[in-house]
């Protein structure tokens, strides 16, 4: 089991946000994915807090599918399925054979910032296509806004991403909002996360 204490920290701010986000559909049974899952600490809390969700879990690294399933044994959640291996770059057709519209919710914690943007494209493409009609992709991380990081501690972590490879860094909201209009969808908000620089 691999830990990050990132993670952890971002733990309860995205399960209060997922929870109010899907109260309302709580008396339905829900499927959700989630890209680039990491340790698999966040899937395994979220399947605890919110059993009417089925989650699928993935991730291109097979140490982290390791990690997640782990996870998934030593807290014995039910509602977390076995990792798959996905890699959100690739067309959604290769997606481990998730079917169109079979999504209700799709949810990218800090993988944005840690991939190229062609990873952001996959994500947007694709989630167009597997989402259900009103289903959510939610995105989480430290972004840009038009072009301007804050605060400063943002803007070191965007030049240590950006030496670590150059084609990561932090992305801008602003183009994301228009690669999710372009693929069929809109952004509807947009929440700080209280304990962070970070937004959701
Ligand atoms: C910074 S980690 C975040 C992990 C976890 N979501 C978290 O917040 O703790 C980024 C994760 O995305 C995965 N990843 C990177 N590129 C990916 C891609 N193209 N498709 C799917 N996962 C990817 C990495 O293997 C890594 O586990």
């Amino acid at each position: 089991m691999l830990l990050s204490p990132a993670a952890e920290r971002s733990q309860d701010g995205l399960l209060s946000v997922l929870c109010e986000i899907l109260e309302n559909q709580s008396h339905r049974e829900l499927f959700g994915l989630e890209f680039g899952s990491g340790t698999g600490q966040h899937v395994v809390r979220f399947a605890q807090e919110m059993p009417f969700v089925t989650w699928q879990p993935s991730d291109i690294k097979e140490e982290s599918r390791n990690s997640i399933r782990a996870y998934i044994g030593a807290t014995k959640v039910k509602t977390a399925l076995e990792p798959v291996h996905l890699d959100a770059s690739e067309p959604w057709e290769k997606w481990a054979g998730l079917p169109q519209s079979s999504c209700d919710i799709i949810i990218a914690i800090n993988l944005l910032q840690y991939s190229p943007f062609s990873t952001a494209q996959g994500v947007f493409k694709g989630s167009g296509h597997i989402l259900k009609q009103n289903g959510l992709l939610m995105t989480y991380g430290p972004y840009a806004i038009n072009g301007t990081i804050t605060p400063v501690c943002n803007e070191h972590l965007d030049q240590t991403l950006r030496q670590m490879n150059p084609e990561w860094g932090l992305p801008d909201i602003d183009v994301l909002r228009q690669l999710a209009f372009s693929n069929g969808m809109r952004m509807e908000r947009m929440v700080r996360d209280a304990q962070s620089h970070d937004a959701f």
